[in-house]
């Protein structure tokens, strides 16, 4: 997605907004460019990476205490240095860099070229520039009201900041449906898409509100008010995250680096809302709810990619433990599909991000039909933190890598003591087994740092695997989304086709594709419907096809069928999601890098995807 950076104060603009724009990288771009006032508006852009600008910028004399700058992920017309942003307006004293979509930004163009404005990219910012430029010319109003009347008569979404060679000493900024955090800093500010351009400079923060917008000037307060023109008292919070977690730490990849966090994010997700000793399993965010939940007629989890993995596991959990009905729709689906929903169900919304358009849209469409709607995030201060009545943060960190890794498996920890929590209130678990559980839980770190450490295996089937064009994973039950999640994690880094399906499905079709070039990684740990799972594999050996089986560690019935085995340790059946995920993130993580991929900024991807 966009990433927008800004900056006025009486610091050197350049490297911080260059800094910035490396920053959110992670996000996907295809484009980049920044504005800055050196002697009257200077903006420089360039298709490809921030390396690419910043080689273009290199020896420029470019003093300059406020500028703007931006990596674009394109929506509006192809990825190239004309619609690259920032976009300046016809007398070329304006400047913008947008995150976001104006879907009426054809007939305010119509109505600009008919009042003789010219255009040079296609994009809809470019639209928006022009029309601050017209209305200022011709309301003769100060800049930040020209916005603020610009932006009343934009519909769709914005995350927009604005420059202005006749008002040095002033950025306006704003943003309805794509997210923006100002770092307050002594006499500065700095204005980012979200935390991480930010926090090595202050840990002071205001998140903007749904159409809030900002004058941030030069040695003054920050002054906040809507674009109806209602002032607003600045909430200015402390951020948690630090600098380190923004580091590599001397992995090669964030991915690699997120991979191995998961003990400790995993402990982070749990801690405070898990105490086996005493046999106790809370989410504060959620307290007030849980009578809803366990009464709920049905619970709706809504999602997209791999969140949504996540909530097939939960549908699991929830129905399995807590005996609660549960429907997991993708959020894409769902806002469009006119769905039934009444004030008896409880939707969660999952996101990494907190930041998805297809999720907070079927957010906005369920609460409007009078659902209870619950969140799990693992940004806080997200867009769909904030849309919900309430929730459980995920303490994964952030996450880089474009490909959900820890994130996931937070969730799915989250997912698990909510199941856990409402059997124990619908007292659908007996109490020796509720400890046995709860301890069992309590060790799923551990056993995941065994499983990270094992012997490197999956390099090898990395090796053998690198230059095949499919590969199908095959799980049942509780594994069966974590064979979505698999083949995900591999399409998505490594490029190679990949299809996830419940293993018993794949006699209806799949089966027809197996061959000896076509790798089937099974997840069959020796849990639930073991014995099925194992005659599914045998019905792919029959066909020569190459088996590749997650299995519980000392498994040999399964070793001596398949072509390679990667064990994981013994765990209940419930708790083998997490286990058996890991190391199918790290298959497709090496995958990946054997054949030269971008791993944490595959082609075409988006960290958050805020467009639909
Ligand atoms: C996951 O590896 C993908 N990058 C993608 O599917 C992601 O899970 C999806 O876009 C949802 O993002 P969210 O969790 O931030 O809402």
């Amino acid at each position: 997605m966009c990433g927008i950076v800004a900056y006025i104060g009486d610091k050197e603009a350049k490297p911080i907004l260059i800094k910035g724009l490396h920053r959110l990288e992670y996000r996907g771009y295809d484009s980049a460019g920044i504005a800055l006032i050196n002697g009257g508006l200077k903006i420089y852009k360039t298709k490809g990476k921030v390396s690419d600008l910043e080689a273009k910028i290199e020896g420029l004399k470019l003093d300059s205490t406020i500028g703007v700058a931006h990596t674009r992920w394109a929506t509006h017309g192809e990825p190239n240095s004309i619609n690259a942003h920032p976009h300046h307006s016809n007398s070329q004293k304006l400047a913008v860099i947008h995150n976001g979509i104006i879907e009426n930004y054809d007939v305010l163009k119509k109505a600009l070229i008919e009042r003789g404005y010219q255009f040079y990219s296609e994009t809809d910012t470019e639209v928006l520039v022009n029309l601050i430029e017209d209305i200022q010319k011709n309301e003769q109003v100060v800049l930040d009201e020209a916005v603020r009347i610009a932006l009343n008569q934009v519909t769709g979404a914005y995350a927009i900041a604005v420059l202005s060679e006749e008002n040095p000493n002033k950025l306006i900024v704003a943003r309805k449906g794509s997210p923006m955090v100002i770092g307050i800093g002594d006499g500065e500010f700095y204005v980012a898409s979200d935390a991480t351009p930010i926090v090595e400079y202050t840990k002071s923060v205001v998140y903007l509100a749904e159409e809030d917008m900002a004058i941030l000037e030069r040695g003054k307060e920050i002054k906040l008010k809507t674009i109806k023109n209602k002032e607003k008292t600045p909430y200015i919070e402390a951020l948690e995250m630090d600098l380190t977690a923004l580091e590599k730490d001397g992995y090669d990849h964030f991915m690699l680096k997120e991979i191995f966090e998961q003990p400790r994010s995993i402990r982070d997700s749990m801690r405070g809302r898990l105490n086996a000793d005493k046999g106790i399993v809370s989410l504060g965010g959620i307290a007030d709810y849980e009578q809803k939940l366990v009464n709920a007629k049905r619970i709706i989890i809504i999602a997209c990619g791999t969140s949504w993995h996540a909530g097939l596991v939960g549908e699991y959990l929830l129905e399995d433990l807590a005996r609660i009905p549960v429907e997991v729709e993708y959020a894409s689906e769902f806002r469009y599909r006119n769905p039934i929903i009444t004030e008896n169900d409880v939707v969660i919304a999952i996101s990494q991000s907190g930041e998805t358009a297809d999720t907070l849209a079927a957010i906005a469409l369920a609460k409007e039909k009078g659902a209870t709607i619950l969140g799990i995030c693992n940004v806080v201060g997200s867009s769909i933190a904030r849309s919900t009545d309430a929730g459980s943060y995920t303490h994964a960190g952030p996450e880089i890598g474009v490909a959900s890794t820890k994130a996931f498996t937070a969730q799915v920890t989250l997912l698990t003591l909510m199941a856990l929590r409402l059997a124990q209130i619908k007292g659908t678990i007996p109490a020796s087994r509720w400890m046995q559980l709860l301890h069992e839980l309590e060790s799923i770190p551990s056993k995941i740092e065994k499983t990270l450490q094992s012997a490197d295996v999956i390099k090898e089937i990395a090796w053998q695997f690198k230059d095949v064009s499919n590969f199908l994973y095959l799980g049942r039950g509780y594994n069966f989304p974590v064979a979505l999640e698999g083949a995900l994690k591999l399409k998505e880094i490594s490029y190679i086709h990949a299809e996830g399906y419940p293993a018993a499905e794949m006699k209806h079709g799949p089966i027809a594709l197996i061959d000896n070039n076509m790798p089937v990684v099974f997840i069959a740990p020796n849990v639930g419907i073991y014995d099925k799972v194992v005659s599914n594999i045998q019905e792919v050996k029959a066909r020569n096809g190459k088996v590749i089986a997650i299995v519980t560690e000392g498994d040999e019935v399964v070793r001596s069928m398949v072509d390679f085995v990667i064990e994981i340790p013994v765990t209940e059946e419930l708790f083998t999601p997490l286990l058996a995920t890991i190391p199918l993130q790290k298959l497709a993580y090496h995958m990946a890098v054997m054949r030269g991929c971008n791993v944490d900024q595959p082609r075409n991807l988006a960290k958050s995807v805020t467009v639909e």
